[in-house]
């Protein structure tokens, strides 16, 4: 008899996107007269740049020839893009991140999930409320939670809730967690963290032995030079902090896939005994039995992202995801909606009127203004009352989208 992972039992509903999916799809069947605006989930919708495309196809043909054709590569990436990573996204701000620390992966999604995998059930995690639900599920599927309770928290979980008193941004736990899941700028809420606020979770981390899991798959958002693109911007994080970036959102490449994760040879977790071990050889091991790297053409497009073309073209389309959200700001706050984010990140996190709950909000935009949005209570119980939009539309369905919402009953 086969028996499963119970931990999966304790999972409640179904994962937040595929349920948007198919709400929305069952909308459509009985409306196919109607076109349906979609801003919920983060998916990219401007192409891959000129620089990027080109290095893609040229990636391919090589492959199409004995003498440049490649088959296994390195399953921590090729040394050509780990080192245009290291080069371009850290030292030439300053931060010493060697080729070595960093592995390269199909995506920032897998690795934050897949890291727990690693770590001991027994490790206290602590999340923001809202958050990412990929960081919740996951610990509850690798045994680190108890069943989830009747306020929509699971058991033995340290939540951390991001409400509009503290403006989003979570207070150091009372209680001492093992790993801290970060996420800045933050999804959903589109808020930033200062040098002060990340300075404040690396020092705890040091002090209390945590290890930060930091994801900084927006980063590319940032514009303003006072915010931290980085958690190793922070003196001492290497010590404490494993960094997840993305080609996703920064270069288009969500239906391409590429990814990385850095983890400092200095990040150490401990055996029951108290000896210390390596992080990064322990996902190095895992990484190597598990997954046979991410393709050559995917690596060479990666690695194009970083020449000086390849800058100025993405940097176009972040302004582009950019404006978008300031239009979206803009539309709702005209509107008498109270809004957030959107700012350094393509999120725009908006106060439902009235308290009208997340998914009647839903619901109501969907019907009436045919626009797809994402229900803030699917990223947790404080995200209720909230809504949130991508910026990742095209302009002229932001347009018409903000046009749509301004004339709801
Ligand atoms: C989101 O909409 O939150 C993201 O696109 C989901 C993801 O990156 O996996």
């Amino acid at each position: 008899m086969a028996l499963i992972n119970e931990h999966y039992l304790k999972l409640q509903a179904g994962y937040l996107f595929p349920e948007i999916g198919r709400r929305v799809s069952e909308f459509a069947a009985a409306n196919p007269d109607k076109k349906i605006i979609r801003m919920g989930i983060g998916d990219v919708t401007q192409p891959l740049v000129p620089t990027v495309l080109k290095a893609f196809h040229e990636g391919v043909d090589e492959q199409g020839t004995a003498a440049t054709f490649k088959g296994y590569g390195p399953e921590q990436g090729y040394e050509f893009l780990r080192k245009a990573i290291a080069e371009n996204a850290y030292q030439a701000n300053g931060i010493d991140i060697p080729a070595d620390d960093i592995i390269v992966s199909d995506g920032s999604k897998c690795d934050t999930g897949n890291i727990q995998e690693i770590f001991g059930a027994d490790n206290k995690i602590a999340i923001c409320d809202p958050v990412y639900p990929v960081y919740a599920d996951t610990t509850v599927m690798s045994g680190k939670t108890g069943t989830c309770q009747a306020n929509g928290y699971y058991e033995g979980v340290i939540y951390m809730p991001c409400t509009e008193e503290n403006g989003f941004t979570p207070e150091l736990p009372t209680e001492r967690p093992d790993l801290i899941f970060l996420c800045y700028p933050n999804n959903p809420t589109g808020t930033v963290a200062s040098k002060e606020e990340l300075t404040k979770w690396v020092n705890y981390a040091r002090e209390n032995k945590c290890i930060i899991l930091f994801d900084a798959a927006y980063e590319a958002f940032i514009t303003d030079p006072a915010i931290p693109r980085s958690i190793y911007e922070i003196e001492g994080a290497k010590d404490v902090a494993i960094e997840f970036r993305s080609f996703s959102k920064t270069a288009g490449f969500t239906g391409t896939r590429c990814a990385f994760t850095v983890i400092p040879e200095e990040v150490k977790a401990y055996d029951s005994e108290g000896n210390a071990h390596s992080v990064k050889k322990l996902w190095l091991r895992r990484h190597s039995t598990k997954f046979n790297g991410v393709s050559y053409p995917v690596q060479k497009a990666a690695a194009a992202v970083y020449t000086p073309e390849g800058k100025k073209e993405v940097e176009e389309v972040i302004a582009y995801y950019l404006e978008n959200a300031r239009i979206m700001r803009e539309a709702l706050k005209e509107i008498g909606y109270t809004v957030y984010g959107g700012v350094n990140a393509p999120y725009v996190w908006v106060k439902t009127k009235g308290g009208m709950s997340s998914w009647d909000f839903f619901d109501k935009v969907l019907n009436e203004a045919n626009v797809v949005g994402t229900p803030g209570s699917g990223f947790g119980p404080a995200g209720e009352g909230y809504f949130r939009f991508s910026a990742f539309a095209g302009r002229d369905n932001v347009l018409e989208a903000m046009e749509r919402i301004k004339n709801l009953s």
